[in-house]
């Protein structure tokens, strides 16, 4: 199909899954029990590789003594950058890299039910997200491999071995002991309950996951980056989920994103980074001719399709010809070691972090710590952001309800420098714009109208009490129109990637602040709009969060993630 043509796609499916007050986007509009999607996929006769030995070895057992470097840093070390690794290469540093990202953080339990939560979040719960692990000869088993990661038993399951030869020349520039991690989306599982909306939400889970992993390799001082320059194609024939035989009846998986896990490159380098590295494309072709393993569990007796979602993703894959076009220069490096009086263990946060249901409508916040969340957000060159390849296009507008020393009102966060001007142009004209006192000059933070904001955000958020009860709650503004025609269509995942990635970002904080956050896929897309007097697609809202104080739901008993923790 012609650039164009897939762009109008791209533009059609986001216009047509809108929610409106009067008009929710196409779902089923019940739930079908008998389909409900299975959250773990498995690939039946795979070998299995257990991690959780390794974790323990990574934990200080069997003579290392890793553990205490990773297992005892605060999270506020996570944004200082690793002078070495804290956990060596192999399948130790694996396997504590997947625990920390895509594993699981907890069971839920209410009565006879029983539910599974992770560290990465997911819109419904629904976790579509599947991940797959890239290693070298030697890390598990003889030769390179490719391996699904199952979180159920922590252990990974191998799909394919190849040749030695092409790994050394793909990552050959890369520090010894790197390995790759991929994401897939498995549609089926979120369109099950959400309908046609489902694809993007998919989205949000990647960049939430991107996220995820970015700070896991934080934690065992690596460096994490996406890698640009790789076709959704290459990518599919990498993780093996173009190969037919192996899905036949299955859910299909369709290719996200490939990421180098590195131990760092030392204090020289540490400015640079690994940003945009780049592995060549070839080592696709190496695991087409590897032995591959495993056929794909069926995840639900039956399925309804939905011909918009596989249209969007077919119309935003990344192409080769495409693929290029994404990588941006490397970003201005910053101080991202900043503290805020004491930081709590860096595991307990990213594998505390949970979302509330309900928050409380009454605590508040100091304008000291609401600053210092609100410039983690920031888009220079810190983690979770410095792992996205693109340049960043996505801004806040935030409901703030009760923070001690600001206004409430309505604020903007421009989280790049020249947005201001452009947010200016498509915003009402009588928006105040003025810079609130108490706000350091650096915080681009602009207050737009001074009002109580609660029953605005509350309706705006599908009428969720959770919009209102916080601090403060926001919807997230992509530069929707000026993304895709630069970056084509495969940008509209990379604008739900870089709010995913900015939603994550939010949970860890709240949760390092004592308080909890909850992502907010349901909003009413064009309600915000109107709100803020845009007219066009320059600006679109991907999506919102809130965070505040959790008030529990003591019926529900909570469990750890696994029994050998
Ligand atoms: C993209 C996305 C959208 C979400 N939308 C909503 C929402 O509209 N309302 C809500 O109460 N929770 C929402 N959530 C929170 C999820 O329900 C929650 O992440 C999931 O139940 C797993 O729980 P956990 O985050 O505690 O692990 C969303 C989460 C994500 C990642």
């Amino acid at each position: 199909m012609p650039a164009r043509d897939l762009l109008a796609a791209v533009r059609e499916y986001h216009d047509q899954t809108k929610h409106h007050v009067s008009r929710f986007a196409r779902s089923l509009g019940y739930l079908d029990w008998a389909t409900r999607p299975d959250p773990f996929r498995t690939f039946d006769s795979a070998a299995r590789i257990d991690l959780i030995e390794p974790l323990r070895a990574a934990a200080g057992g069997r003579g290392s003594s890793d553990g205490r470097a990773w297992m005892g840093i605060s999270y506020d070390e996570l944004f200082v950058p690793a002078a070495s690794p804290r956990v060596a290469p192999g399948l130790p540093a694996v396997s504590v890299f997947l625990r920390h990202s895509l594993g699981l953080s907890a069971w839920k339990q209410a009565g006879p039910s029983r539910w599974a939560l992770r560290v990465n979040p997911s819109s419904g719960n629904l976790h579509p997200t599947e991940g797959y692990a890239v290693c070298g000869p030697g890390v598990a088993g003889e030769h390179p491999g490719i391996f699904h990661y199952a979180p159920d038993a922590h252990g990974l399951e191998q799909r394919c071995a190849f040749a030695p030869a092409a790994w050394d020349t793909a990552v050959a520039h890369l520090p010894a002991g790197s390995f790759l991690a991929g994401l897939t989306s498995i549609h089926w599982r979120e369109a099950w309950k959400y309908g046609e909306r489902a694809f993007r939400y998919c989205q949000h889970d990647i960049g939430h996951a991107v996220a995820a992993m970015r700070m896991a390799a934080a934690l065992i001082g690596w460096e994490f980056s996406l890698v640009p320059g790789w076709s959704s194609e290459s990518l599919a024939a990498l993780l093996g989920v173009d190969r037919t035989g192996d899905f036949d009846g299955a859910e299909p998986e369709e290719p996200a994103c490939l990421a180098i896990v590195s131990p760092p490159r030392g204090p020289i380098m540490s400015d640079v980074g690994l940003q945009w590295a780049e592995v060549d494309p070839r080592l696709a072709d190496a695991a087409r001719a590897g032995v591959w393993t495993g056929r794909a569990s069926r995840l639900s007796a039956d399925r309804v399709p939905w011909d918009s979602i596989d249209a969007a993703a077919e119309a935003s894959r990344q192409t080769p010809s495409l693929a290029r076009a994404v990588s941006a220069g490397p970003r201005r490096a910053r101080a991202c070691g900043t503290r805020f009086g004491a930081s709590p263990l860096a595991s307990s946060v990213l594998l505390g972090r949970r979302s509330a249901v309900a928050l409380d409508g009454r605590s508040s916040i100091d304008l000291e710590r609401f600053v210092f969340m609100l410039r983690r957000l920031l888009p220079e060159a810190c983690p979770p952001f410095d792992a996205l390849c693109w340049e960043p296009r996505l801004h806040l507008v935030l409901f703030v309800h009760r923070v001690t020393g600001l206004e409430p009102g309505i604020y903007v966060l421009a989280r790049t420098d020249d947005a201001v001007a452009n947010l200016q142009r498509a915003f009402h004209a009588n928006f105040a714009w003025i810079r609130p006192a108490g706000v350091p000059d650096d915080l681009p933070l602009y207050l737009l109208a001074h009002l109580d904001a609660r029953r605005i955000a509350r309706q705006l958020s599908c009428a969720q009490d959770i919009a209102a009860d916080g601090f403060f709650s926001l919807g997230m503004l992509a530069e929707f129109d000026e993304a895709l025609a630069a970056h084509g269509p495969s940008a509209y995942r990379q604008l739900f990637w870089e709010a995913g990635a900015i939603g994550h970002a939010l949970y860890l904080e709240a949760e390092a602040a004592g308080a909890r956050g909850t992502g907010i896929g349901c909003f009413f897309d064009d309600g915000v709009h109107e709100l803020l007097g845009i007219t066009d697609h320059r600006f679109q809202s991907l999506y919102h969060f809130t965070v505040g104080i959790p008030v529990d739901d003591s019926r529900l008993t909570t469990h750890p993630g696994y029994a050998w923790e």
